[in-house]
């Protein structure tokens, strides 16, 4: 068997953990794998004298992780531990310029950075790999790299934040608050450092402009990704749903296509979405991820796995150790950077679908009279209504409040914006209307 493939790690919580306790156990299949053994060499944290669970007194410890990036004992550096800038950013462009490889599962790190330390990257003839920072466990990159390298994807969505789908799942499976159910996920190591990042749709932004780069040949483009995340999101809106035939989900959806002018369009959209009882992704529950592929010769590939998490994340990492010492360098977004596209980022204006709108007014005379006429002078058109109030159990509108639910049939989505812009200050309304697009059946 050949050389090891010598490794750092940077970031010993609940990823790093995962990796070492994986190369351990699994070291024997790991090595026959990728040809030669995967062994660790030295490791970085905060605190050098944290209780991790693993045992780390065969390995160097660097107090300065990015030190790591130009140790003479180290091939491969992984960059476990988060952040778009810092010491994280500063880790990654010290291993390019030392000539070696990155293995990161930062997803903010790539969506915000990934064109820059791709090109550093290829500069330096290294590898830049990060399965794990999309869809966790799931190998959706490898699969759009390579199992459906050969065709042209239009469209790519899909339940990417493990923490804002265990949350949806499990307020709707037992009626427990929001609050109580996000401490639960936090416990479980699924949610950001920083858990607005998950709640707020930050996460699931940043996974989908990495899938839709690697999808679509464009370069990545966070900044024009529209995001909402779940906090306004009611028990009531859940149980509304329900009666519909609906699951509520946060979605991703990237698509392209070409304008009137003949201009590549890049649509992206993270959005808590009505999904209907009968589509795979209104099943998936619980810190589960899934991402549906649109090929146009292989039709809709459904990825699906866990989506968080020590083991199935370290899986991730893991995977791909055992490409770059099987000597897979690749281009880090599929194609090199030099020839991506640079897509003109599109608003919703041209799509057309169904929605959910959700109002809190004022239980009085002419409030429902004065929401259907802004929808009509906007010209959309109403399939449904539901008016809950007066006594709502759970998270019920404030005193002499409703909640008005209605479904639209299919229109265009400037239609609604249209309707909303019309009610916007209208003293009927006690906040701003929700609206959550329903996934196209
Ligand atoms: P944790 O918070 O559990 O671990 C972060 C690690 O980084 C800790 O060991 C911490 O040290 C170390 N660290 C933080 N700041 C510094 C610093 N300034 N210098 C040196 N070390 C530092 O995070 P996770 O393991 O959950 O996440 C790591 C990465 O993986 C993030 O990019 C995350 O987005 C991504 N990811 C996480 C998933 C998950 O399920 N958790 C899934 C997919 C991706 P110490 O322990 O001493 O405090
Ligand atoms: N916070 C992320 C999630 C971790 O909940 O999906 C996995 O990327």
């Amino acid at each position: 068997m050949s050389e090891p493939l010598r490794i750092a790690l940077a970031g010993l919580g609940t990823v790093g953990g995962g990796v070492i306790r994986l190369i351990e156990t699994n070291a024997e299949i790991i090595a026959r794998r990728a040809g030669r053994p995967i062994v660790i060499t030295a490791v970085s944290a905060r605190n050098r004298g944290k209780d991790r669970g693993v045992d780390l007194s065969g390995y160097h410890w660097e107090d300065d992780m990015v030190i790591l990036g130009e140790r003479p004992d180290v091939d491969v550096v992984v960059e476990l531990v988060g952040g778009a800038d810092g010491p994280a950013l500063a880790l990654a462009r010290t291993t390019f310029e030392a000539g070696k490889a990155l293995v990161t599962a930062n997803k903010a790190m790539i969506a915000h950075h990934g064109i820059e330390l791709a090109t550093r990257a290829e500069a330096a003839k290294a590898a830049l790999k990060f399965e794990a920072a999309v869809a966790g466990g799931i190998p959706v990159i490898k699969g759009l790299k390579e199992g459906a390298a050969a065709n042209a994807i239009q469209r790519v969505y899909g339940i990417l934040n493990g923490t804002c789908n265990y949350i949806l799942s499990t307020m709707e499976d037992t009626g427990r608050d929001f609050a109580d159910v996000l401490a639960e996920a936090q416990a479980k190591g699924y949610a950001e450092a920083d858990p607005t990042f998950d709640i707020d749709g930050i996460d699931a932004a940043h996974k989908l402009s990495i899938l839709a780069s690697v999808a679509f040949g464009t370069a990545t483009d966070f900044q024009s990704v529209i995001a909402t995340g779940i906090r306004r999101v009611l028990a009531a809106d859940i149980a509304q749903a329900d009666a519909l035939g609906y699951y509520i989900r946060l979605i991703g959806m990237a698509e392209t296509d070409v304008d009137a002018h003949g201009n590549r369009r890049l649509f992206q959209r993270v959005h808590p979405h009505l999904v209907h009882r009968d589509h795979p992704l209104a099943h998936v529950d619980g810190a589960t991820n899934a991402v549906v592929v649109e090929g146009n010769f292989a039709g809709p590939l459904l990825f699906q796995g866990a989506g968080a998490g020590d083991g199935p994340t370290a899986s991730a990492v893991v995977a791909d150790l055992i490409d770059i010492a099987r000597g897979d360098i690749g281009a880090p977004f599929s194609i090199p950077v030099a020839e991506l596209d640079p897509a003109t980022p599109a608003a919703s204006g041209h799509r057309s679908g169904r929605a959910y709108l959700r109002f809190t007014v004022a239980d009085r005379p002419g409030v429902l009279a004065e929401i259907t006429a802004a929808m009509r002078d906007a010209g959309v058109s109403i399939e449904s209504m539901i008016q809950k109030g007066r006594g709502v159990a759970g998270d019920a509108p404030g005193a002499g409040q409703v909640l008005v639910a209605m479904v639209t049939h299919e229109g265009p989505e400037s239609g609604i914006a249209e309707a909303l812009r019309l009610l916007e200050g209208s003293p009927s309304l006690a906040e701003a209307p929700l609206v959550m697009h329903i996934l196209g059946e």
